[in-house]
């Protein structure tokens, strides 16, 4: 993608098969600019942001509200990318039309194109109803976050047949990418295999056609440990605890402010 084109979902769904597709996820203005302007082919305003800023155990309390003023802060600073926005809990499972009305709603937010729908075989109709009025679906299987309750925890998930069948038909309802997580790597290559549609891996392994990684995870800004697939390119915890270190010091030791930044 050269700096001056926006990436379409039609774009997007021809990588497969040319080049590896780059996700990460986005929930505010300032690094939504940045992750754009270094060239990520998209952003997720992921519910993850329920655990990476509000600070909470699972994403299960996120609200619709609360991922629509993400996704326009987000969409707002985007030039390039393209922007998906996740449903959150329970959302994607809702009758069709509600789910609708959801996704039109973030749709209609400047820079927002795509919405993504935790859920297997069983949002097969919603999905067709979302294509149908022109909603760009991303389908995501394997683990899902939304039903780390009925799962028992956030596990590996190895029901190869299982996964196979719900990307499978992610596909076939019309989703034009589906984001995999946690699942082994043999099985994420072969379902890669068979869809047509891009499959973007988290803890999925090298042989899908994308990557996504949640942000924090990647810049060594979460609270907790990092997941095993994780690989933290920074250490901006590091950073930031330093530099806020040394502003009290110097507050406290009258070197700041000087002289440079007082008005006459
Ligand atoms: O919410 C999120 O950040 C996600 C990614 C983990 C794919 O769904």
């Amino acid at each position: 993608m050269s700096a001056a084109e926006t990436m379409t979902v039609p774009q997007f769904q021809r990588l497969k098969g040319r080049r590896r597709l780059t996700m990460l996820t986005a929930y505010d203005f300032p690094t939504a600019r940045l992750l754009d302007q270094a060239g990520v082919d998209a952003l997720l305003v992921g519910d993850s942001l329920g655990m990476v800023v509000q600070g909470r155990s699972d994403t299960l309390a996120v609200s619709w509200q609360e991922m629509l003023y993400h996704a326009e802060m987000v969409g707002r600073a985007v030039r390039h990318a393209l922007v998906v926005v996740d449903l959150p809990f329970p959302l994607a499972h809702l009758e069709p039309p509600e789910v609708l009305r959801h996704a039109a709603q973030a749709l209609q937010l400047p820079g927002v194109s795509a919405v993504k729908l935790e859920g297997g075989a069983e949002l097969v109709g919603t999905i067709r109803r979302l294509v149908q009025a022109g909603v760009p679906v991303m389908g995501h299987c394997g683990l899902r976050p939304q039903s780390v309750h009925r799962l028992g925890g956030y596990r590996v998930q190895r029901d190869a047949q299982l996964v196979l069948r719900d990307a499978q038909a992610l596909e076939e309802a019309g989703a034009f990418a589906v984001v995999l997580e946690c699942i082994s790597r043999s099985i994420a290559a072969e379902v890669t295999r068979s869809l047509s549609i891009p499959t973007i891996g988290i803890g999925a392994g090298p042989e899908c056609d994308g990557q996504v990684l949640v942000l924090h995870d990647l810049l060594g800004l979460g609270s907790a440990p990092p997941p095993k697939f994780a690989r933290a390119y920074a250490n901006l915890a590091k950073v930031i605890l330093e530099a806020v270190q040394q502003y009290c010091r110097d507050v406290q030791q009258g070197h700041y402010p000087g002289p440079e930044h007082c008005y006459e």
